[in-house]
């Protein structure tokens, strides 16, 4: 199914620039100025604020003698209200440059200012394919997390909170101008966060790895990830100051950033949406908990892939079938879940039995990304695959 396929084309997306390594934050003064900024406006969450990560950012601007105002009141799952807020600011102040720092929440508000800054649209009538006319202000993207690849990304997911789904701006204009990942950033990120978002790095690819949308682009890069996130993200649970494993970490979210924005996602991003909107769990720990069954419902889709992935984190499958390999997979990817502590149960997260149907519901919202998922599913799989989590 993803052999080389000689007849046709692919798609490769990334930043204009992804600038990477410990201290690379120092960088963005200069970042600034090359992109004509004399004003920023510097788009956070508060735990970014209280860890004190906004420091070197200010620091940095301010030896380039670029002014700042900050927008910190960025929220999990940001709503779009988020957005409007920063927005005003954005105008009020006259800043001319936007600079997100933080987990996705933050680059995606980010992305999502710089555009509504040049454009007379409502930020829901941003949300679709390619609807966005104009390009944004110019964007810099600054990761503190290792997981959502949102600095690489074209996309930015918003939560419109009248009608409590995710709703998605997916654009060109959206990609920022410079992505600065310094591992220095993610050392203070406490175990639980560092493996939700972890995690979230290796479904990107391993979705991506075995999605029917999967490009040779995608193929080289989601291997290196599926490798490195294996390798070194129980050290980086385990202690958070190991440079080593941050650095990789780092480095793994990254690329797999570049794989998944080209090769596209499946059915775990799509079952997870709703786990994560009605029962409040992160991003990363909705995608944890969901992958292990997806993988197995999807075995049969694409074994030699799996099987390839089990080999990647590390497994011996010599002397096994491609679909006995492939389950080696599954069995990789929960014992990983089981060091970083994620319980991949549904019925461990205060879920009960009875909110499957409704769950079903908001999966089935996202059956768009059913058509790169390597196994085809309808509603009765869907509903399966969830009783299996529970
Ligand atoms: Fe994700």
């Amino acid at each position: 199914m993803n052999g080389m396929i000689f007849d046709k084309s692919h798609v490769f997306y990334s930043p204009n620039k992804v600038v990477f390594g410990p201290n690379t934050i120092k960088s963005l003064g200069i970042e600034v100025q090359q992109l004509g900024g004399k004003k920023a406006l510097i788009i956070t969450d508060p735990g970014v604020v209280q860890a004190k990560l906004i420091e070197p950012i200010k620091a940095s601007l301010e030896a380039a003698a670029v002014s700042w105002v900050v927008y910190d009141q960025v929220r999990p799952e940001p709503p779009v209200a988020c957005v409007e807020e920063a927005v005003s600011i954005f105008k009020s102040e006259k800043c001319d440059l936007v600079v997100g720092v933080g987990g996705g929440s933050s680059l995606d508000v980010t992305k999502a200012v710089s555009l509504k800054a040049t454009n007379d649209m409502g930020v829901l009538e941003m949300c679709g394919l390619d609807l966005v006319k104009k390009r944004g202000v110019p964007k810099i993207l600054i990761p503190t997390t290792s997981g959502t690849g949102s600095e690489i990304t074209r996309v930015a997911v918003l939560v419109n909170e009248k009608q409590n789904i995710k709703t998605v701006i997916n654009s060109l204009y959206t990609l920022a101008d410079v992505a600065i990942v310094d591992p220095l950033l993610t050392l203070t990120v406490p175990p639980k966060v560092t493996a939700d978002t972890g995690m979230d790095a290796l479904v990107h690819v391993i979705e991506t790895y075995v999605a029917t949308s999967a490009t040779p682009f995608s193929d080289i890069l989601a291997e290196k990830a599926i490798e490195w996130i294996a390798q070194y993200l129980p050290m980086a649970w385990a202690k958070g100051s190991n440079l080593e494993a941050r650095y990789y970490m780092s480095l793994a979210s990254t690329i797999a950033g570049m794989a998944f924005a080209s090769g596209g996602l499946g059915a775990v991003h799509a079952l997870a949406y709703p786990v994560g909107t009605e029962f409040r769990l992160s991003h990363g720990r909705s995608n944890a908990v969901m992958l292990s069954h997806v993988m197995r419902y999807n075995l049969s889709g694409n074994p030699e892939r799996y099987a390839m992935i089990a080999q990647l984190m590390g497994k011996d499958v010599e002397g096994l079938s491609a679909m006995e390999a492939a389950e080696v997979s599954v069995e990789a990817v929960e014992n990983l879940l089981s060091i970083v502590e994620i319980s991949y149960r549904l019925r461990d997260y205060g879920i009960p039995k009875e909110a499957i149907p409704k769950l079903v519901e908001g999966g089935m919202k996202f059956a768009r990304l059913f058509a790169l998922n390597p196994r085809d599913l309808g509603e009765q799989n869907v509903r399966s695959v969830y009783e299996e989590a529970y």
